[in-house]
């Protein structure tokens, strides 16, 4: 089947999408967008975070025809050229990032939260990225960026 929907502001077909593949195979596969990670496909890590009509989800547990017709909002979107999102900017600035492999769902998760929560407490941090594994940092980078984003949403 042909899908139509909407990634990061930009009008995109995708061919020959098997009606049971992931929105997170398609993104990576068909759309080259490989910013989403694959790390368990079964909802558990928070790697695949993207947002669906704004909303935060593990790609890999939604059908990619699901989204016919859906806005989707990948890592890729946040950044504006060669301006990272304040986010992408605190992660790095914090060192919160390690391997690497949990930050796009993380930066995305982190992103939405801040979108609908200009001063997340920490333990609101803390439940809104329940989702979100890292088997590197220990968190507390992690943390320690969130809040500089927090920051620097508020200066914004
Ligand atoms: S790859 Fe989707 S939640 Fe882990
Ligand atoms: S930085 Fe390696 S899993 Fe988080």
């Amino acid at each position: 089947m042909r899908l139509r929907l909407r990634v990061n502001g930009v009008e995109r077909t995708a061919a020959d999408v098997w009606p049971g593949e992931s929105l997170l195979f398609t993104l990576r596969e068909r759309l080259g967008l490989p910013g989403t990670k694959n790390a368990c496909e079964q909802g558990e890590c928070g790697s695949c975070t993207v947002l669906l009509d704004g909303v935060a989800v593990c790609a890999c547990l939604v059908a990619a025809p699901q989204a016919a017709g859906c806005d989707v909002t990948t890592v890729e979107g946040l950044a504006h050229g060669e301006a990272l999102h304040p986010v992408q900017e605190a992660f790095v600035e914090a060192g919160a990032v390690q391997c690497g492999f949990c930050t796009p769902g993380l930066v995305v998760a982190v992103a939405d939260l801040i979108a609908h929560n200009r001063h997340p407490s920490d333990v609101e941090i803390r439940e809104a990225l329940a989702g979100n594994l890292c088997r590197c940092t220990g968190y507390e980078k992690i943390l320690d960026a969130v809040r500089m984003a927090v920051a620097k949403a508020g200066a914004a």
